[in-house]
């Protein structure tokens, strides 16, 4: 009786880590409460830089630097004069430090998960400059009609990610935190 017990306490307690294992693999809501040991990091690092959020978020949310490779923040920086079409140009010393920031935090730097995947979907001799455009991301919203993104004026592009993801600037896009404008909560 006693090798019984403890021989199906013993297989519980493997069930429940397995548990725990396979509930953390799509969980990247917990970057702003804490991580638990059996998670691993989560969506991508949350943007961490004042200087960044002030110069690079006056005209769309800040993109945290995990979601490009390093040779696409570096093409990026170096062309602010023609940003997309507009003027985005900084002082020499601040394109410095903010290069620097976002290439030290780039995907390829990166250990998050999301950031894997990103760098997994590329080639290596390709530098997107659109978030928007890359491989991975494209796919994980290729279901979704042009009602709910395009065509829907409080979203208006896939760019603009923090219109569905609310966790983005923390770098969560978890589903938990999906809620699109005028549509509502993504339950798949
Ligand atoms: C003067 C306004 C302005 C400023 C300042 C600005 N941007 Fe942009 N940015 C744009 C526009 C316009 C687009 C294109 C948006 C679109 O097509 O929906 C864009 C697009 C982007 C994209 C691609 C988004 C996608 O589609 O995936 C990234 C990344 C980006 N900007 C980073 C930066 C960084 C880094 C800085 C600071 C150095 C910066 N931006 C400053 C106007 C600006
Ligand atoms: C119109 C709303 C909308 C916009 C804008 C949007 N997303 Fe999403 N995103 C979604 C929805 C809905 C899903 C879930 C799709 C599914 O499960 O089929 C998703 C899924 C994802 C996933 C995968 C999540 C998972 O659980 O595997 C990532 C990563 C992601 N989006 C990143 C981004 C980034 C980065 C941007 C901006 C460049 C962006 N999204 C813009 C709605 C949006």
């Amino acid at each position: 009786m006693k090798i019984f017990l403890s021989v199906s306490m013993t297989i519980f307690g493997l069930l429940f880590i397995g548990w725990q294992v396979l509930a953390s693999v799509d969980d990247d809501s917990d970057s702003h409460s804490g991580k638990r040991w059996w998670q691993p990091q989560p969506g991508v690092a949350p943007v961490a830089n004042a200087t960044y959020t002030t110069e690079c978020g006056s005209c769309h949310m800040v993109y945290p630097p995990g979601l490009l490779p390093a040779e696409s923040w570096r093409a990026m920086m170096a062309g602010l004069d023609d940003h997309f079409g507009e003027n985005a140009e900084l002082e020499p010393s601040t394109n410095q430090s903010l290069t620097n920031y976002l290439v030290s935090n780039s995907a390829d730097a990166s250990p998050y998960r999301r950031s894997r995947k990103i760098i997994r979907s590329l080639s290596a001799s390709t530098a997107p400059l659109r978030i928007s455009d890359l491989p991975y991301i494209r796919h994980e919203h290729d279901e979704l009609p042009a009602r709910l993104v395009t065509e829907n004026p409080d979203v208006g592009s896939l760019s603009n990610c923090v219109a569905c993801h609310q966790g983005a600037e923390r770098g969560s896009f978890s589903e938990r935190d999906i809620r699109i404008p005028g549509f509502g909560r993504w339950d798949d």
